[in-house]
């Protein structure tokens, strides 16, 4: 399960999201927003990133006007690894080396077509572990302790 959300800026690009999951049989929860009425991105971003941290989702996608302030939002909930991507590269060795488990995009930075070929190629991406593992454990420590273990 995917877990969706954008605000205001981001909705027509979180539809077209909605579009290419329904296509290709991706199952999701849109956590709003659902209009185009001006709203606050973190209230948004909060949802989605919980629903994700608490396991209700496996990973979750997010579309602002940038895709910085959603993402920055997100990665304040504990267990949240979200990466603001502009290009397919980032999206996919996101996956392989730092086991993202949210992605964040930006309407007025990427367009639909490039959007959905980042989002595919973080969709495919598989995280790969083995010394990438000792890293992202560490930025997990960061997180608990505000230290990493024995440096
Ligand atoms: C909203 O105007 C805009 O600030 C938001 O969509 C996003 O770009 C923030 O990072």
């Amino acid at each position: 399960m995917i877990a969706l959300a954008s605000d205001h800026v981001g909705i027509e690009l979180k539809r077209s999201i909605m579009e290419y999951l329904d296509e290709k049989g991706y199952a999701y929860v849109d956590y709003g927003t659902y209009d185009t009425v001006r709203c606050n991105y973190p209230e948004y971003a909060l949802k989605a990133a919980n629903a994700v941290a608490n396991q209700e989702c496996d990973r979750g996608i997010l579309c602002c006007g940038t895709g910085v302030g959603i993402s920055i939002a997100a990665n304040k909930v504990k267990g949240i690894r979200c990466v603001v991507c502009s290009d397919p590269y980032s999206a996919l060795l996101s996956r392989q080396h730092n086991d993202s488990n949210m992605l964040a995009m930006g309407s007025r930075v990427v367009g639909k077509d490039l959007a959905l070929m980042i989002l595919e190629c973080w969709l495919n991406g598989e995280y790969e572990g083995g010394r990438h593992a000792v890293r992202v454990r560490e930025i997990s420590q960061i997180e608990t302790t505000g230290e990493i273990e024995g440096i």
